[in-house]
C-alpha cells in the first residue's frame, strides 16, 4: 500500500461511509493523470479531446449526478497544502460543467492570498472579491464573463490584509446564499488557499454545500492529509481528486469505488 493509499485509509475510517466490510472508505471521486501540455491549466479547452480532458468531464458528470437532487450545488475545491492541483481542478471543473447547455457557472477565487486563476483564463481585471467585501461596489463590476460556455469569473481581486475576516464576513455568506438560491441549475465553484497553513479554508467550508479535497500524488505526507481531513471533517466532503497520478497507480479498491460516492456528512447527522 502507497502513503497515500494508507492516508485514505486511515482518513477514509474517520469519514466516509460504511462498506460492506464494516469499514469505512472516503471515496475517491476522480483521478486526473499526469500529462504533458501547452496549457496545463486549462486542457478542457486547449485539448478537449484528451483522455485527461475525459477525466475532468467524468469527474463532473459524477459532481451533478451526486449533488444534483439536493441542490448542492456551492462546491469549494481545497487541498491540505498548496501546489496540490486545486486551481487546475477549479478551472477545468468549472469549464466542463459551464459547457454543458443545462449548467451554468460562477467560477469564484476566492485565494485572496494567492489568486491564480485569472491567468489561467487570460483575464485581467480592475476590482475583484476582495473590493466587494471591502468596499461600496457593486456585484456587477466584478463579474465577469469569460466567453467559455456559460462560465462567468469573479477574480479574487487585489490584496489585503484581513483575507480571514472578509472570506468569513456576513457579506461573503449572503453573496454565496444569493448566488445559490437565483439559479437551479447553476454551480459555484470556489477556489480556496490549502487548508493547513490558513484560516480561510475552514470558513469557506462552513457555508457551502460541499468539497472537493485534491491529492497530489507524492506531494503531501500522508500525516499532513490526515491532519487537514481532521480540521475539515464535520463538512461535507463530497469526495477526493487524486491529482497528477502516475501511471498505473490506484489499483487498489479505492479506484474500484471511485465512481459511487456520498456526501458523507448527511450520513454523519443521521
Ligand atoms: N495534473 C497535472 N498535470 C500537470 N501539471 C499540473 C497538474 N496539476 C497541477 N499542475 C501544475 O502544478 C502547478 C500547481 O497547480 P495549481 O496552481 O492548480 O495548484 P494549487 O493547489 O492551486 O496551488 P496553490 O496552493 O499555490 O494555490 C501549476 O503549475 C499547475 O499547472
Ligand atoms: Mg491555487
Amino acid at each position: 500500500m502507497s502513503e497515500i493509499e494508507k492516508a485514505l485509509d486511515i482518513a477514509g475510517k474517520l469519514m466516509a461511509n460504511t462498506t460492506e466490510d464494516g469499514r469505512k472508505k472516503l471515496k475517491i471521486i476522480n483521478r486526473i493523470e499526469r500529462k504533458e501540455i501547452v496549457n496545463p491549466c486549462l486542457v478542457t479547452i486547449t485539448d478537449p479531446h484528451s483522455a485527461i480532458a475525459e477525466e475532468y468531464r467524468r469527474f463532473k458528470s459524477i459532481l451533478i449526478r451526486e449533488t444534483k437532487t439536493d441542490f448542492h450545488n456551492t462546491i469549494m475545491i481545497t487541498s491540505a497544502i498548496d501546489n496540490e492541483g486545486k486551481s487546475n481542478t477549479s478551472v477545468n471543473l468549472a469549464v466542463s460543467i459551464a459547457h454543458d447547455i443545462d449548467h451554468s457557472v460562477i467560477l469564484v477565487d476566492a485565494d485572496l492570498r494567492k489568486p491564480t486563476l485569472h491567468k489561467y483564463l487570460g483575464i485581467e481585471y480592475k476590482y475583484g472579491l476582495s473590493e466587494y467585501l471591502s468596499r461600496d461596489i457593486d456585484i456587477s463590476d466584478i463579474i465577469i464573463k469569460t466567453g467559455i460556455g456559460n462560465l462567468v469569473f469573479i477574480p479574487a481581486g487585489n490584496q489585503v490584509e484581513n483575507p480571514v475576516e472578509l472570506l468569513s464576513s456576513q457579506k461573503m455568506q449572503s453573496l454565496i446564499k444569493e448566488f445559490k438560491q437565483k439559479y437551479m441549475d447553476r454551480y459555484i465553484i470556489i477556489d480556496t488557499p490549502p487548508i493547513l497553513p490558513f484560516a480561510e479554508g475552514i470558513t469557506i467550508a462552513s457555508y457551502v454545500d460541499g468539497i472537493v479535497f485534491v491529492i497530489r500524488e507524492a506531494h503531501a505526507q500522508k500525516k499532513t492529509i490526515e491532519e487537514a481531513l481532521h480540521m475539515i471533517k464535520a463538512s461535507n466532503i463530497l469526495g477526493v481528486v487524486y491529482n497528477d497520478a502516475s501511471a498505473g497507480s490506484f489499483h487498489t479498491p479505492y479506484y474500484r469505488y471511485g465512481y459511487k460516492y456520498t456526501g458523507y456528512n448527511r450520513d454523519a447527522k443521521e
